[in-house]
């Protein structure tokens, strides 16, 4: 049976990008919904990006998931629970009285599993892509609602910018905005990858783990304030504030993955490395500032102005592999070249 029987059905591509979590969701307090335990603040880079083909087939016995060439059965099944929530919802809008299976092909710009959110852009592109190939025309609210229960920080991949995914208590208020454009500061992410080893932990299990850490009570009393003046500080384009207050969140972040039970360390050597040398380069009177997510690759957060210097001083420790340089990206992208 053709697609033709089906009028509705559509191939569609989309292009998302990862984010960089200034302000980091760490815990959930409702795991099913993935609600998190906090508010996070973020930056959606432009250099970095996931492209996804999702084309829904009325011959298919099962949904097909290839993600960079390999078809990974954890993958799979969590792609497809979510191609799942998708049919509901198209269930629920008239759409669609029957499961129809999808068959669904990404690819990564960059190193995936090694800690630069690549279940981030690749859950924003899925939502998207699949709603749209079964005709749902969502929000933006919608959409960010939808990823956000594939990967968390999905949700805030749906958006353009810097982002806010708002610390809400239920399904329908726990969703993303976009809280200024990319041009609103020219900053520069220098994504430095120190190895291309798969990361030890994924960030389903870190988030379980996350109350096992003697701090993070303390890090819950305080998150709501920081989160308010890292704001501040973006909103008023004062980068040594923000640079300050992201790199504080990122080591407060790893100290509550140090100490949880059992303790998480994923600083590799040249991640230590490239700490020291930003503090240097900072010492010397440039802005300078690093954040880290659950992996070893670090991200080097600049004004546009010191980014070549930046590099420069990156690329000769002999611990760095690759410096990815990103600006801050506009929203997803809607492609008409296809990945099959
Ligand atoms: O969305 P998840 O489950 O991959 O969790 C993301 C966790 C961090 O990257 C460490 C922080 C964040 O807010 O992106």
């Amino acid at each position: 049976m053709t697609n033709s029987t089906a009028p509705y059905l559509h191939k569609v591509t989309v292009r998302t990008h990862p984010d960089i979590a200034l302000i980091k969701y760490w815990g959930k307090k409702n795991k099913a919904l993935r609600l998190p335990a906090n508010g996070s603040l973020s930056v959606v880079l432009e250099a970095l990006h996931t492209t996804t083909t999702v084309e829904f087939d009325l011959s298919l016995t099962a949904d097909q998931v290839q993600i960079g060439g390999q078809v990974e059965a954890g993958e799979v099944s969590r792609a497809s629970q979510h191609l799942q929530r998708v049919r509901e919802l198209a269930k629920d809008k008239g759409l669609l009285n029957q499961d129809i299976f999808a068959r669904v092909v990404s690819q990564n710009n960059f190193p995936t599993s090694t800690g630069l959110s690549s279940s981030s852009s690749g859950f924003a592109a899925l939502s998207i892509a699949a709603s749209r190939a079964l005709g749902l025309e969502l929000t933006e609210r919608e959409l960010s609602i939808l990823a956000r229960q594939g990967s968390g920080s999905a949700c805030r991949c749906v958006c353009a910018g810097f982002v806010e995914w708002l610390d809400g208590n239920n399904s329908e208020n726990s969703y993303a905005v976009s809280i200024a454009p990319p041009d609103l500061l020219p900053l520069r992410d220098l994504v430095v990858i120190v190895s291309e080893d798969k990361k030890q932990l994924s960030s389903s299990a870190g988030h379980d783990l996350a109350e096992s850490s003697p701090f993070f009570v303390t890090r819950q009393e305080r998150i709501g304030h920081k989160l308010v003046t890292l704001k501040q500080a973006l909103l008023a384009r004062d980068f040594g504030r923000l640079g300050e207050l992201a790199e504080a969140e990122a080591l407060e972040f790893h100290s509550i993955l140090l100490t949880s039970q059992p303790s998480v360390l994923l600083l590799y050597p040249g991640t230590v490395a490239v700490m020291h040398l930003v503090h240097r380069l900072r010492k010397a009177g440039t802005p300078v500032f690093f954040t880290i997510n659950t992996g070893f690759n670090i991200h080097v957060l600049t004004l546009a102005e010191h980014e070549q210097h930046v590099r420069q001083q990156l690329e000769q420790l002999s611990e760095v592999q690759q410096v990815i340089v990103s600006g801050v990206a506009g929203g997803p992208e809607m492609l008409n070249e296809h990945l099959f």
